[in-house]
């Protein structure tokens, strides 16, 4: 899970898992942005996470509806 910032997953994230091995590794993308969707980060993100089966089943939350996402986080568990 990351907020989108200009466009892209955060620069936090990258620093989290730059060394990781992503080998056979299922990635599922949850974002939380103010207008942009999912914007760049699937994209980047495949580029960062070399190996990794990232599910096409991404979701974008808009920061002020986190509060109200409950049901739609769960259905998409
Ligand atoms: C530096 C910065 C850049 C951002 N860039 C975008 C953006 O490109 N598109 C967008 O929809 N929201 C953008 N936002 C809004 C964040 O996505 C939003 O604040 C976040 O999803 C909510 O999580 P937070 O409470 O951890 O900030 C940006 C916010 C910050 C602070």
């Amino acid at each position: 899970m990351t907020p989108v910032y200009w466009g892209s997953y955060a620069p936090e994230i990258e620093t989290a898992i730059k060394d990781l091995d992503f080998t056979y590794k299922i990635i599922r993308i949850v974002t939380t942005h103010e207008g942009s969707g999912l914007a760049n980060v699937v994209a980047d993100i495949k580029k960062i996470c070399k190996g990794a089966n990232i599910l096409n089943d991404s979701i974008a939350i808009k920061g002020t509806d986190c509060i109200n996402a409950r049901s739609k986080i769960e259905n998409w568990i």
